[in-house]
């Protein structure tokens, strides 16, 4: 990563978590843009007394936020979700998205669809004209009859790899579910292809986050901006 990209993708957190308010109920996404968001939002924890409790969509943030302070309740512990601040691996023009790659998506996405108003944090090279042709799209599945389930995924036309560490074994995500990564050659329609994967036997959830972005805060060298994308809001 450029130290440009480094110092965007901290500017683009810190904006996050200044979006947060006192008492709010806050969904702490997963990944290296979360982390710093979680550490902005900390910071203001501590230095402006916000009385918030945030609820993480990973243990890996769970921990983190527990370390710096934040008090945590699980999702179910909370009858409502003000605000969400996740970060993406890539938003098309209509704020589609592609999440995932750091394993996180089931959680992220039932965190997000939970939320009044969900807030992507991302640097401007994750900006696509069309998802899929820098990365796959993370598809998340039962472990078991992983082997039929990736079968019946490749019958869709893509092509699959399930995700392994490096010693060969696949890789359980926090719920203990495995996760394939999915390549189509051609990605044209998102939503369409999204639906072709959600009915399959064994799968959980895709890493295609559409209609989950409310708000799109992105930086670049120069700066932030923050862009509203129109999709109507979870009514709370
Ligand atoms: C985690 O599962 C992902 O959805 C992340 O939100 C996404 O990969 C963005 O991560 P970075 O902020 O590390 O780029």
């Amino acid at each position: 990563m450029t130290r440009n990209t480094d110092s965007s993708k901290d500017r683009v957190a810190r904006a996050g978590a200044g979006l947060v308010r006192d008492g709010m109920i806050v969904g702490l996404g997963s990944g290296s843009t979360s982390v710093l968001m979680v550490r902005h939002l900390a910071d203001r924890v501590a230095s402006e007394r916000l009385a918030i409790v945030g609820v993480a969509t990973s243990s890996s943030t769970a921990a983190l936020a527990r370390e710096l302070g934040i008090p945590l309740r699980e999702l179910d512990e909370v009858d409502r979700l003000d605000i969400s601040l996740d970060g993406a691996d890539e938003i098309d023009e209509r704020f589609r998205m592609i999440k995932g790659r750091g394993g996180a998506l089931l959680r992220e996405k039932i965190v997000a669809a939970s939320s009044a108003h969900r807030v992507t944090l991302l640097t401007a090279d994750k900006r696509v004209g069309r998802l899929g042709v820098g990365m796959p799209v993370p598809v998340e599945v039962s472990t078991f009859g992983l082997l039929h389930t990736e079968r019946r995924i490749r019958a869709i036309g893509g092509e699959t790899t399930i995700r392994r560490d490096d010693k060969g074994r696949v890789v359980l995500t926090d719920g203990g579910n495995a996760i394939i990564d999915c390549h189509f050659e051609a990605l044209d329609d998102p939503d369409d292809l999204d639906e072709r994967l959600q009915c399959q036997a064994g799968v959980l959830d895709t890493g295609l986050f559409i209609g989950l972005c409310d708000t799109l805060i992105v930086g670049d060298g120069e700066g932030i901006e923050v862009i509203e994308s129109g999709v109507p809001r979870f009514p709370h």
